[in-house]
């Protein structure tokens, strides 16, 4: 029988001030006061709420440094945390920093560094990700790299994982899948972008699961896109479908986004993303109710083509 999805907790909007989600609220305070105190409000919600498994990366900003130090004061045993390499935030909370707001590097002396820093998330790191892992950084072949991610994973028992993004995801799993060491496959947990929009990767997804690999789901809410939006015309026929499930299951279309992926997909995580504590109990309620085969099959029907998901991906402003 498969495992029960599990809500987990992502930083991504959380650490830092500008991010290319389609926030709700613009106007919201980005002082990093306002952020922390916000943070650990969303933290704590989250914990009571049954949430025991929280992501993040160096890139979020001062994610890491949030989570870190929650973690500590808290002192909970019970939770799973998970973090990255490869991804340097550079934005310095700057509001409306203009550039790139993260560099990406997958070199070992950038995994050591990082690693570093991560290494404080210890007992309760039970993750640890290559950060949008792609074909053309070579870092699956980069054999220091995935050497080091090898001892990391001996010395601290710890999962080996990597986040994925772009058209090329079925093709990262399967050049990652074929990494092993001493006949073992090096990677255990596959962070990939799927949702209603998005469905390329459902067949290599649904193996993975069958072989006991950990598969985290992000961006479910496709950035906030699943949300009716005047920007994107494309949608409206999706946005008619949300609204009448929404009606009829007096629920929000964030809960019928996720409840999708874990009805069709029943992956181990689903993460939210939610900014602020509302929003994480909205998103919550996807585990509440269940959606019927026909409504199941309607959804199917809403994926674009990846490339033109990911073209719009790209075009996402930071704000
Ligand atoms: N390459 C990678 O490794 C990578 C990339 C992306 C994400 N991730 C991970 O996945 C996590 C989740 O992804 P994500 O945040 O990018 O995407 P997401 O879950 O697809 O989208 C979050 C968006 O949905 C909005 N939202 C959520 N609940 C809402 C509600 N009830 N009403 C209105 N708006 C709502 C949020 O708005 P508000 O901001 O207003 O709450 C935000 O704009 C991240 O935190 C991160 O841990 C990893």
């Amino acid at each position: 029988m498969a495992k029960k999805t599990r809500i987990g907790l992502g930083l991504a909007a959380l650490g830092r001030p500008d991010y290319i989600n389609i926030r709700s609220n613009p106007d919201i305070d980005k002082s990093v006061n306002a952020f922390k105190k916000n943070t650990f409000e969303v933290l704590d919600k989250a914990y009571t709420m049954g949430i025991r498994d929280f992501d993040v990366a160096p890139s979020y900003g001062l994610g890491e440094q949030f989570l870190l130090e929650w973690n500590k004061s808290r002192a909970y045993s019970d939770v799973n945390l998970s973090t990255k390499f490869g991804y340097t935030y550079v934005a310095n909370w700057e509001i409306g920093f203009k550039g790139k707001h993260e560099i990406k590097e997958h070199s070992l002396s950038k995994l050591n560094e990082q690693w570093e820093v991560s290494k404080a998330f210890l007992p309760n790191l039970s993750i640890y990700q290559i950060h949008s892992a792609t074909l053309e950084t070579g870092v699956l072949t980069n054999n220091k790299v995935l050497s080091r991610l090898h001892e990391l994973k001996q010395t601290h028992g710890l999962k080996i994982g990597l986040s994925s993004s772009g058209t090329a995801q079925n093709a990262i799993i399967s050049e990652a899948l074929k990494v092993t060491f001493d006949g073992v496959e090096l990677f255990d947990s596959f962070q990939v972008t799927f949702n209603i929009f998005e469905q390329s990767t459902f067949s290599i997804l649904k193996q993975l699961l069958v072989n006991n690999k950990t598969v985290i789901i992000k961006e479910a809410l496709a950035n906030g896109r699943v949300f009716k939006h005047s920007n994107f015309e494309n949608y409206q026929e999706a946005y008619h479908l949300l609204e009448s499930l929404q009606t009829k299951y007096n629920i929000g279309t964030d809960a019928i986004a996720i409840r999708y992926i874990i009805d069709i997909l029943a992956p181990t995580i689903v993460l939210s993303g939610a900014s602020n504590t509302a929003h994480l109990k909205q998103n919550l309620k996807a585990l509440d109710f269940e959606l019927t085969d026909s409504e199941l099959e309607k959804l199917k029907s809403l994926a674009i083509l990846p490339k033109h998901y990911w073209a719009e991906r790209q075009s996402l402003e930071w704000n």
